[in-house]
């Protein structure tokens, strides 16, 4: 075996654990705080919860800035921000997108090279400043990985980074900031975490130290995300699922993502689709496509979510994946790749060969049980549409 394996040294799941927020940060020494995070954790008052929980001995300034998709330009502002108030911690509050940026933000602060020079793997230098992640999304499980990816503006492209600076210190998880996330967020992150551990498991880099991740990942999202999505309020479920997203995370960081999210972030970065959507568009024909590279794993897969009987063979079983996953997004209420891009047949048609380049470039198809060609990317993008 070859495996490396980082996490967070502090990861604590419990509801309520957010309240533990001072006493982490305070452990880690801060003294005044950058908290990032986006309009939507302002607006539902989150954000001042933690600046309160926080006041007594570490004043924190919020950063808010923080778009869908965040941008070089995002972290740009926090890290200016960080440096006019003398920030040494920060903070991140969010979804995906305010984590990954409090990560760049934190490793920015001390590393002194342009973005770009951070995109691909173990590009960073230097350690960055103590960071804490707080998920409020089931999830990208961004607040346990190693990876942050953040859209440059001028190439739009979306720059993939991976390196141990990037973890955070400490990770909340706490299932409760989830039970007031809208259904159909529900659903494109939850099909986000089911593809963390598809992927984990089924990626040339799986190893023993993710597999059980990846598998407990894949059973959880199977048994809980409907329940999650048709009842918001559903303790067990909402707790089930942030546990899937962050074992996911761990999963995926370890092992790897493959050509779902390879193929997912060009179409983020072109049509600005949410990242777990343009993955849950492309996971059922992608799936189909991969099958002869790992019929054994998918077979796997397909049992364990109840798409196969336990007694099947591993054909025949692997071979119900696709349709279990269509089947998936279609109660979800996720539909087809066209009819979320506001754009016709002929112009996307355009659009491929730029996309399959830059999907090839980030690395992850190249994890893919069966390692497509340019041509073939193309091909697997029509079948999506
Ligand atoms: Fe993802």
């Amino acid at each position: 075996m070859n495996a490396q394996f980082n996490v967070p040294s502090t990861i604590l799941v419990a509801g309520g654990a957010s309240q533990q927020l001072a006493a982490q940060a305070a452990r880690l020494g801060g003294r005044r705080a950058l908290l990032v995070t986006d309009a939507t954790m302002v607006a539902s008052g989150l954000a001042q919860r933690c600046v309160d929980q926080l006041a007594a001995n570490i004043p924190a300034t919020v950063f808010s800035g923080v778009k869908p998709d965040p941008t070089d330009e995002n972290v740009r502002d926090g890290l200016a921000l960080l440096r006019k108030t003398n920030c040494d911690l920060v903070i991140g509050l969010g979804g995906g997108s305010p984590m990954d940026a409090a990560k760049v933000i934190a490793v920015a602060a001390t590393n002194d090279a342009p973005l770009r020079e951070f995109a691909g793997y173990h590009r960073i230098a230097r350690a960055g400043l103590p960071l804490v992640c707080i998920p409020t999304t089931a999830g990208t499980g961004s607040e346990v990985t190693k990876v942050a990816v953040i859209t440059d503006t001028e190439r739009d492209v979306k720059m993939m980074m991976l390196d141990v600076h990037l973890l955070a210190r400490v990770a909340l998880v706490d299932f409760e900031l989830s039970l007031t996330m809208p259904a159909p967020l529900t659903a494109h992150v939850g099909v986000d975490t089911l593809t963390h551990g598809i992927e984990a498991f089924v990626s040339k880099k799986a190893n023993t130290l993710t597999d059980p991740l990846a598998l407990e990942c894949i059973r959880l999202t199977a048994a809980n995300l409907f329940t999650a999505w048709e009842e918001p309020g559903n303790r067990p479920a909402r707790e089930a699922m942030m546990l899937a997203a962050c074992l996911g995370g761990m999963a995926f960081a370890n092992s790897s993502v493959c050509l779902v999210h390879g193929m997912s972030r060009p179409i983020g970065a072109m049509f600005h689709l949410a990242h777990g959507l343009s993955n849950a568009l492309l996971l059922p024909a992608l799936t189909r496509w991969s099958l002869p590279g790992a019929v054994a794993r998918y077979a796997q897969i397909a049992r364990l979510v109840g798409a196969a009987a336990n007694g099947a063979p591993d054909g025949t079983a692997a071979a119900s994946l696709p349709d279990y996953l269509e089947k998936l997004n279609a109660r979800l209420g996720i539909g087809r790749l066209r009819s979320f891009i506001k754009m016709d047949r002929v112009a996307f048609e355009q659009k491929l060969p730029a996309m399959a380049d830059a999907a090839l470039a980030s690395g992850s198809p190249q994890n893919n049980p069966v390692v497509p060609t340019a041509d073939e990317i193309i091909e697997l993008y029509r079948q999506a549409w």
